[in-house]
C-alpha cells in the first residue's frame, strides 16, 4: 500500500492556506483589488490534473485568476520533462517574465512539476533565472501552500524537490476547468523504465489510490453535475498491484460503470505488455466505457522495442490489436510513436510504418526522439542524421493522415452522440464536441446546447475532425 500523507500534514497545509487567505484579504483592502494568480500547464493530463489542484489551493487561499502575466501577482508554471521542447518553452517564458518582474518587484514566480524534479534543471534555474522565487517538484505538490507562503515572506528562492518513492495526498482542494468532464487519477508514477523516458525518474514508483478514494471522488463529481470521467495513470493496467485488495483496473472500471449519473468513462494510458483479456472484455461489456483504446506502440522494429525496454514484439502488439478489434468491432484506436530512437535505421523505421498500415489507428501522437539526461538511451549514438529523422517523421504523418481520413470517412452517415464542449475554434457560430470515440465533431447549433449530450448526423469527414448536423 502506498503511504498516505497524514491528516496532520494536510492540516498543516490547511493552516498555511488560512494564513495566505488572511494576507490576501488585507492586500485586497489596501489595494482595492484581489491578488491575482496565473497558472500554465505544459504537460500531460496528469499534469493538468495537478494544475487543477494548484488552482484549488490558490482559490481557497483567496486568490483570483488572470490569464495576463502583466497583471498576475503569482505565476505558477507546471512543467513537463518528457521532451526537450517542452522544457525550452518554459525557459523561454521565464525569460519573458524576467522583464515583467523588473517593473513589478513583488511578483512571485513559481516553477513546479516534472521538469524541476530533475536536479540539473533546478540548478539551471538557480543560476540563470534568479528571478524565480519558488521551485517545487511533483512530490511536493501538496506542500504548495507552505512553500508559497514562505516565498511571499522570504527573499531567497524556496526550493523543494525532495525525491521520494511517492506517497499519495488525498483531499487536496481542486478547481476543475470543465463542469461536465473530469480527470480522475487512479494511480501515480511508473515502474516501466522505458529506456528513453524520464517519467519514472520524475514521478516516482507506481502507487494506486484505493478504490474507495477513486469512487468517492467520482460520486462527488456526479453530484456536482459532471458525467464524463477519464481515469488516469501512466499505466492503468498496473492499477491495484500495490494494494492489499484483489481489485484490478477492470474491476475498478466496472465499479465506476455502476455509478448512477456517470454517462461516459474514458481511460489512459495502457501499456501493451499488460493489456489483459479481462480489460478487453470489460471495455466490451461496460455500456458507459467508451469504445476507444489508446495503446502506445512506440516503434515497429523488434530490435528497437527491445532497446526501448518495452517488453513486447511487433507481432505480439499486432496480435493484441487484432484481439481488441475482434472483441470490439467498432473500437477507435490511437497510439504514441517515437521516430528517431538513436539506434533506429531506415529499415527499422519501415517496421513502424508497417504497424501503422496493419493496425489502422484512428489517430496517432507522434514524437521525434528527444534525449533525456539520466536515461539509458541517452548514452546511445545516433545512426540517422537529423534530416533523415525529420524525413521519416514527415513520411509517418503522410501515411497516417491518409489512414485517419479513411477511418473518419466511415463515420459519414452515422448518428453519433456528442457531448458539446463549446464553440468551434475556427468559427464562433459552430458548436464543437466529442463523440463516444473521442473524435471532434463540429456542427451548427444553439449555444444553449453546450454541456449537453445530443445526437449529430455525420455529414463530412476531415483528417482531424468530423462535420455534422443536429438530428431533429
Ligand atoms: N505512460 C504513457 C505515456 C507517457 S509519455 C505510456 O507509456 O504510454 C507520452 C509519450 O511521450 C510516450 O508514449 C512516448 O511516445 C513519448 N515520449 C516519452 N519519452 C520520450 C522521449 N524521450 N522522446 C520523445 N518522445 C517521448
Ligand atoms: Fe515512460 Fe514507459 Fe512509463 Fe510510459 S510506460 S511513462 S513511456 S517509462
Ligand atoms: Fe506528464 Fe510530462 Fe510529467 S508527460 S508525467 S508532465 S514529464
Amino acid at each position: 500500500m502506498a503511504k498516505l500523507i497524514t491528516d496532520e500534514q494536510l492540516a498543516e497545509q490547511k493552516s498555511y492556506i488560512m494564513k495566505l487567505k488572511e494576507d490576501n484579504m488585507q492586500y485586497a483592502q489596501r489595494n482595492g483589488r484581489p491578488r491575482l494568480a496565473l497558472t500554465e500547464t505544459y504537460g500531460c493530463q496528469q499534469n493538468e490534473n495537478d494544475t487543477e489542484r494548484i488552482r484549488g489551493m490558490l482559490c481557497e487561499a483567496g486568490f483570483e485568476f488572470t490569464d495576463n502575466s502583466h497583471l498576475a501577482d503569482v505565476v505558477i508554471y507546471n512543467t513537463c520533462a518528457v521532451r526537450e521542447n517542452a522544457e525550452q518553452k518554459v525557459f523561454g517564458r521565464l525569460g519573458i517574465l524576467k522583464h515583467i518582474k523588473e517593473e513589478r518587484r513583488d511578483m512571485i514566480i513559481g516553477v513546479c512539476g516534472c521538469m524541476v524534479q530533475q536536479e540539473h534543471i533546478t540548478e539551471k534555474i538557480k543560476s540563470v533565472h534568479e528571478h524565480v522565487d519558488l521551485v517545487f517538484g511533483t512530490h511536493a505538490l501538496y506542500r504548495m501552500p507552505q512553500l508559497l507562503y514562505k516565498a511571499m515572506h522570504e527573499k531567497n528562492t524556496i526550493i523543494d524537490i525532495e525525491a521520494s518513492d511517492g506517497a499519495i495526498a488525498e483531499d487536496i482542494p481542486i478547481m476543475r476547468d470543465d463542469t461536465k468532464k473530469a480527470w480522475v487519477s487512479v494511480m501515480y508514477g511508473c515502474n516501466n523504465f522505458c529506456s528513453y523516458c524520464i517519467v519514472p525518474y520524475v514521478r516516482g514508483r507506481e502507487r494506486s489510490r484505493t478504490p474507495e478514494a477513486v469512487l468517492t471522488e467520482v460520486r462527488e463529481l456526479v453530484r456536482s453535475g459532471c458525467s464524463e470521467i477519464a481515469l488516469l495513470g501512466q499505466n492503468v493496467n498496473s492499477y491495484g498491484k500495490d494494494l492489499d485488495t484483489d481489485i484490478d483496473f477492470s474491476d475498478l472500471m466496472r465499479m465506476v460503470n455502476d455509478i448512477e449519473g456517470v454517462e461516459r468513462i474514458r481511460f489512459m494510458t495502457s501499456h501493451p505488455k499488460d493489456l489483459s483479456d479481462k480489460l478487453i472484455q470489460t471495455i466490451a461489456e461496460c455500456d458507459k466505457v467508451c469504445k476507444q483504446l489508446h495503446l502506445p506502440f512506440q516503434a515497429g522494429s523488434d530490435k528497437i522495442l527491445e532497446q526501448m525496454n518495452r517488453k513486447y514484439t511487433k507481432e505480439e502488439y499486432l496480435a493484441k490489436i487484432d484481439k481488441v478489434k475482434k472483441a470490439i468491432p467498432d473500437i477507435s484506436l490511437s497510439t504514441d510513436v517515437i521516430v528517431g530512437f538513436p539506434t533506429e535505421t531506415n529499415e527499422d523505421f519501415e517496421e513502424t510504418l508497417d504497424v501503422l498500415r496493419k493496425a489502422e489507428f484512428d489517430n496517432i501522437f507522434s514524437f521525434i526522439y528527444s534525449r533525456r539526461e539520466g536515461t539509458p538511451a541517452a548514452k546511445l549514438d545516433f545512426v540517422l542524421t537529423d534530416e533523415e529523422i525529420h524525413a521519416n517523421f514527415n513520411k509517418l504523418l503522410e501515411v497516417q493522415n491518409e489512414i485517419s481520413k479513411r477511418k473518419n470517412e466511415a463515420y459519414v452517415g452515422r448518428i453519433e452522440r456528442v457531448l458539446v464542449d463549446g464553440t468551434s475554434k475556427n468559427d464562433e457560430a459552430v458548436l464543437s464536441g466529442r463523440c463516444d470515440s473521442s473524435k471532434i465533431v463540429n456542427f451548427k447549433g444553439d449555444k444553449s446546447l453546450i454541456g449537453q449530450y445530443i445526437d449529430v448526423r455525420i455529414t463530412e469527414a476531415h483528417t482531424w475532425s468530423l462535420n455534422g448536423e443536429l438530428v431533429k
